[in-house]
């Protein structure tokens, strides 16, 4: 072909371009998820993964409206498969595996053992799930991004209303879920009390030996 110059760059451009939306497309088609065999049940495997053991990150409601430090999209706008958590699409409120909800004192969000102990190999299309598995997640980021996230909503008066008013609480930046904002750590919340030990681990469905 003889093109001016100018064009077939443009050609080069718009090819390229289609290119890599092929190349996205094809890499969202979800594979197939298998189960390695661990002698435990569907609904076993489910409580591994959302249980709480206590943990309190942050309240729930903070959590699903907060926003990305450097963006309008929600924290959680991926399950948080950005840092390598797995999606647990039969868990509740769209939480990735190992993150669950905690009832003692309002909703809250916290980590359990599964979120740093389920991992994923894949070969051939086929993703083999293993409980009790070595995580690939990132922690540290997550925490990191999480941090910044919070800080920017601090700072950051229209990300702060947004905010607000996804938690369904004023735009007052101090009294938000009974906590003063500005004077971070959630640590220092004055409705904090010991809970009551639940013994853990304690199956309400026999295991299987053998
Ligand atoms: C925040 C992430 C995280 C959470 C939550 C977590 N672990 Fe771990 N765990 C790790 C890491 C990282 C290691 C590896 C430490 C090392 O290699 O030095 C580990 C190691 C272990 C090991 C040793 C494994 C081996 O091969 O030696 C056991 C057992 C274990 N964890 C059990 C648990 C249990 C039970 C829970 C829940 C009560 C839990 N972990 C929660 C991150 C976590």
């Amino acid at each position: 072909m003889n093109l001016e110059p100018r064009l077939r760059g443009l050609l080069t451009v718009i090819l390229l371009i289609s290119c890599s939306f092929a190349a996205i497309a094809q890499s969202q088609v979800p594979n197939q998820v298998k189960y390695l065999e661990q002698g435990w049940s569907e609904s076993q495997r489910q409580k591994f993964y959302t249980l709480s053991q206590g943990s309190q990150l942050m309240p729930l409601s903070w959590f699903t409206a907060l926003e990305k430090s450097d963006s309008e999209d929600l924290f959680t706008v991926d399950s948080l498969s950005r840092f390598g958590y797995l999606p647990n699409p039969t868990g509740p409120d769209g939480l990735p595996v190992g993150f669950a909800t905690d009832q003692s004192g309002g909703k809250w969000i916290g980590l359990t053992c599964a979120a740093c102990h389920t991992s994923q190999v894949e070969k051939n299309g086929v993703i083999l799930q293993i409980d009790g598995g070595p995580t690939n997640a990132d922690l540290f980021s997550f925490l990191i991004e999480l941090d910044k996230a919070i800080r920017s909503t601090v700072q950051d008066q229209a990300k702060f209303s947004r905010f607000a008013t996804r938690v369904g609480a004023g735009t007052g930046r101090n009294g938000i879920c009974g906590i003063s904002l500005p004077g971070f750590p959630l640590t220092s919340r004055p409705s904090y009390r010991p809970v009551p030990r639940i013994p853990f681990g304690v199956p309400e469905e026999p295991m299987r030996s053998g």
